[in-house]
């Protein structure tokens, strides 16, 4: 019999199109809490209305707080989906091999900002990763990668479209992953 799904806690701070491919794997992906790094994120609204609870992180972070909060809602993954925070070294630790992060990009190419639009402009690949989380940024084992074919792209809009539908499929089948491989240990 399968054990219970993991339940996972996704960090957003923007629009959460992340989100709402996980909200859509449903039931294997348990999206138990949203964590948002401030109100405006659009990414609320989504959870909300899928009845998911949210949770602001007050000002000023306190990551001992956050790590509670975690506990509480008996959260055993973490999934940063466009969490545009940077998460210290001793959070990571705490959650070594439990946390996650979708990144638009064939790491360790274009780390950090803009890395479709960086990419594109080198007429380099373009791609997605999922990657566990370590203390440096956007660094830490591959969990999935996929490189997505843009030649066909008429321009820059078209091909960050690809990238970010290639995220959505990337999430969900990472969180399938995640459970599979727990459930098989
Ligand atoms: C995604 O491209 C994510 O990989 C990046 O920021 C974007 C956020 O998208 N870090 P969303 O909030 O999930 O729509």
């Amino acid at each position: 019999m399968l054990k219970p799904s993991l339940r996972w806690a996704v960090f957003v701070s923007g629009t959460g199109s992340n989100l709402n491919a996980l909200l859509d794997a449903r039931p294997e992906a348990d999206v138990a809490l949203v964590v948002s790094s401030t109100p405006k994120a659009y990414a609320l609204v989504r959870a909300r209305r899928a009845g998911i609870p949210t949770w602001i992180i007050p000002q000023p972070y306190d990551w001992d707080t956050i790590h509670r909060q975690l506990l509480d809602h008996c959260i055993d993954r973490v999934f940063l989906a466009g969490f545009m925070k940077i998460v210290p070294p001793d959070f990571v630790n705490r959650w070594r091999e439990k946390i996650v992060n979708v990144h638009p990009s064939l790491l360790p190419a274009y780390p950090g900002l803009k890395s479709i639009r960086r990419a594109y402009d080198e007429h380099q690949p373009l791609g997605v990763t999922v990657h566990g989380v370590i203390a440096e940024m956007d660094a830490g084992p591959h969990l999935l990668q996929r490189k997505v074919e843009s030649r066909a792209c008429a321009d820059f809009e078209s091909a960050e479209f690809m990238v970010h539908l290639a995220e959505h499929r990337l999430v969900r089948e990472s969180v399938r992953r995640c459970r599979s491989e727990a459930t098989s240990s």
